[in-house]
């Protein structure tokens, strides 16, 4: 399969491509159209590095364009998406003296995505950046947008900026050498998009589920592709997110004190926000919105994708209610939740009593 899908992200003079396809990172115009100057830091991590890096340099370097091309290497993990590992991208940066024209070029999964991003928001005030997703997580979701950042021990993305990249390649073909439950975890964010607006999506996602965790490349693509224009919509429509764009932190508030609660890298990101919008969508059952039968499919799905329902045993009740205060979406000390009127169609509101979400943490914890 060789065919590329473009899709657009319209932020008027900063719109800019999404390809989807197969041997992308082979094509070297596709990087050079959006690469303004003659230099190039590539960032990526360890895991990442031995498999698309050389790659990724060679097919830069066969440019007549790019005349400087080098590479920084990260530790692996969550728990390394810290200010004190963001400076690494300055010191080589700094050490090797590029300027306000270098491109940088984020090849990895989500953790390299928002690092690299937020380096290149604050490199000498901002330069350009390309994001090369590698796991099915960062192609359908953390590489459009432009949502940067690092975590803090206290809570999770909390330190960061919007920089939106020039360009996302998202070559399907490096999903091959992703781990299993990697890939499940990317699951998780394709399956937010049909619950927050795109019901039609869920139906497809009930009917192939099998075909995506058997890396079927036609039904992969087509999930990356609809994932992506569906964020796309969000994007355009509220870059920012003063509204709409909230709702694609389904599950995130409770995701996110998984996450913190756990310690970073110990659930996987995709493994909480699953939990985390099961969660929602019983509250959203506990308000009247949400039908029994709509629960039980949510969960059902989750399931199939080999995702957790249940959040961990050992994160106790007051402590995941303290954690959840933490997120970018309390406003004025009052905890704010994407919640569900039906699958597909997720609003954003604070309007449910402390106690309904004290019984839903308890009935969703693990036995
Ligand atoms: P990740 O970046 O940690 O990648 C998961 C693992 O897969 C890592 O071990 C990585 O080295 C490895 N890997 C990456 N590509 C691989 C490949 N092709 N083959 C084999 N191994 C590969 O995690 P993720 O799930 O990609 O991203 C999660 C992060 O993204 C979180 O930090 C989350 O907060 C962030 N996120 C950001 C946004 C956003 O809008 N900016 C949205 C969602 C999530
Ligand atoms: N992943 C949430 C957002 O990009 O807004």
């Amino acid at each position: 399969m060789n065919n590329i899908k473009t899709l657009r992200v319209e932020l008027g003079e900063r719109h800019y491509p999404i390809y989807i396809g197969s041997e992308l990172l082979g094509q070297p115009e596709l990087f050079t159209r959006h690469i303004a100057g003659k230099q190039v830091l590539v960032v990526t991590n360890d895991t990442v590095a031995p498999l698309y890096l050389e790659k990724t340099l060679a097919v830069l370097r066969s440019t007549n364009k790019v005349r400087r091309c080098e590479a920084v290497i990260l530790p692996d993990g969550e728990q390394y998406k810290t200010l004190e590992v963001l400076n690494r991208i300055f010191d080589a940066l700094l050490s090797k003296q590029f300027d306000r024209s270098v491109a940088l070029v984020a090849l990895g999964g989500g953790v390299v995505g928002d690092m690299t991003g937020f380096a290149a928001a604050c490199y000498q005030r901002g330069v350009g950046f390309i994001q090369i997703p590698t796991t099915l997580l960062a192609q359908v979701d953390s590489s459009v947008g432009g949502k940067t950042g690092v975590n803090h021990a206290l809570g999770k993305n909390m330190i960061g900026a919007f920089h939106q990249p020039r360009c996302v390649i998202a070559d399907i073909d490096t999903l091959d050498t992703l781990p299993d439950r990697e890939l499940s975890a990317g699951i998780a964010e394709v399956i937010k998009y049909g619950l927050i607006g795109d019901a039609e999506f869920f139906g497809w996602l009930e009917a192939h589920m099998d075909k995506l965790l058997a890396r079927d490349a036609a039904s992969l693509m087509y999930a990356v592709e609809r994932s992506c224009s569906d964020k796309a919509k969000v994007v355009a429509a509220d870059e920012r997110e003063g509204g709409v764009r909230a709702l694609l932190n389904l599950g995130h508030t409770f995701g996110h004190a998984i996450e913190t609660g756990m310690g970073y890298g110990v659930w996987l990101h995709g493994e909480a926000v699953a939990t985390g919008m099961c969660m929602a969508a019983r509250l959203s059952a506990h308000l009247g919105w949400l039908g029994h039968a709509d629960v039980v499919r949510t969960e059902a799905l989750i399931q199939r994708a080999h995702l957790p329902i249940r959040s961990p045993r050992t994160l106790d009740t007051a402590r995941f209610i303290e954690l959840m205060g933490v997120d970018k979406k309390v406003q004025d000390g009052k905890i704010r939740l994407v919640l569900l009127e039906a699958i597909g169609n997720a609003i954003i509101t604070d309007d449910f009593a402390p106690a309904l979400l004290t019984a839903v943490i308890n009935e969703c914890r693990e036995c």
